[in-house]
């Protein structure tokens, strides 16, 4: 193996940067030649590939967002779309591919492993929704961003003596979610994976009103329902004095936490081992703390779960 490629693909996440240095410097270190791919799957079929060296990597491990440019692609699903892009990796010469991306990203890399390609996924995405790791790259910047926010949002609420419905992102996933309702200390919190009852959710906001608790903080993930129809749906039940924020694409931005930052770098090196070890059609994780690989293929065969012990966390703390 000569030379390598890499892309980020789908949302990007904060640490997707520091990934794709951490690859570049082990390769480069371990004398391979390193390609960037901008736009993800879509830049490699449209071959825009171009050589990274040494100093390029420099003054990005703090950078939120990818340089290397990021797309969202279901083309790349279809044969006729995924040959294009081996003809590119053929015509730049590169030997074996690191994907940083969510799901789709992985579903890209094993479509280029099954037509002989070695490629190494890396769970880079805020939702921390990929099965076997604990943590995705991204996921801590998401909820530190969102506390930021939400305390915020907790000041003016406190001024006013009002209630905030806050949305953050996680279109399947609550994880997000719950992690930054704990941390933001948040009144009730309402996630995709768990069926909830808008009248009980009044309930609860009309009791914490009566026992003193005046301005409250509700969380909700997108893929759930959205800040402002609850806030609606709330009003219409008979409490007055509220309002609704979705934080939205602000979630996904931002540097990345030190943790997020170590956690990229710690894969982005693992995945050039696993490349020099011969190895593709791989994803990484970490698993209580310890960097790991399993085949792409058996993480399509099983969901990653979100931590309900979080949701029961959330709701005691709140009384
Ligand atoms: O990156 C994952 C995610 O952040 C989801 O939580 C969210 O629903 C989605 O991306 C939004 O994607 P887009 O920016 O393409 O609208």
């Amino acid at each position: 193996m000569k030379r390598i490629g890499i892309l980020t693909s789908g949302g990007d996440a904060p640490g997707m940067n520091a990934a794709v240095r951490a690859v570049a410097r082990k390769a480069l270190s371990s004398k391979l030649e390193v390609c960037g791919i901008n736009y993800g799957y879509k830049g490699l079929v449209e071959g825009n590939i171009f050589e990274i060296k040494e100093k390029e990597v420099s003054d990005l491990i703090q950078l939120g967002g990818t340089t290397l440019y990021t797309a969202r692609y279901p083309e790349f699903a279809e044969k006729e779309y995924q040959l294009k892009g081996i003809e590119q990796l053929k015509k730049h010469g590169i030997d074996a591919l690191v994907t940083i991306g969510g799901d789709g990203s992985y579903h890209g890399a094993v479509r280029l492993t099954e037509q002989g390609y070695n490629a190494i996924g890396l769970p880079g995405t805020i939702d921390n929704d990929i099965p076997f790791t604990d943590r995705t790259i991204g996921f801590d910047t998401a909820i530190q961003t969102s506390v930021e926010e939400i305390d915020k949002v907790r000041d003016t609420a406190k001024s006013h003596g009002r209630i905030f419905v806050v949305e953050v992102m996680g279109r399947n996933s609550g994880e997000i979610a719950l992690r930054t309702a704990i941390a933001s200390g948040s009144q009730a919190v309402i996630i995709p994976e768990k069926p909830f009852d808008v009248d009980e959710i009044a309930g609860i906001v009309k009791d914490a009103r009566r026992r003193g608790h005046e301005h409250q903080i509700i969380i909700t993930a997108e893929g759930a329902i959205h800040a402002q129809d609850l806030t609606d749906q709330l009003a219409n039940r008979g409490i007055d004095n509220i309002r609704g924020v979705a934080l939205g694409h602000v979630v996904r931005g931002g540097a990345p936490t030190a943790s997020d930052r170590v956690l990229a770098s710690r894969m982005g090196s693992y995945a050039v081992d696993l490349l020099l070890d011969g190895q593709g059609g791989q994803a990484v994780g970490i698993e209580k703390g310890v960097i790991t690989h399993h085949s792409m293929l058996d993480l399509f065969d099983s969901k990653a779960k979100t931590d309900l012990s979080m949701y029961d966390l959330a709701n005691t703390l709140s009384y």
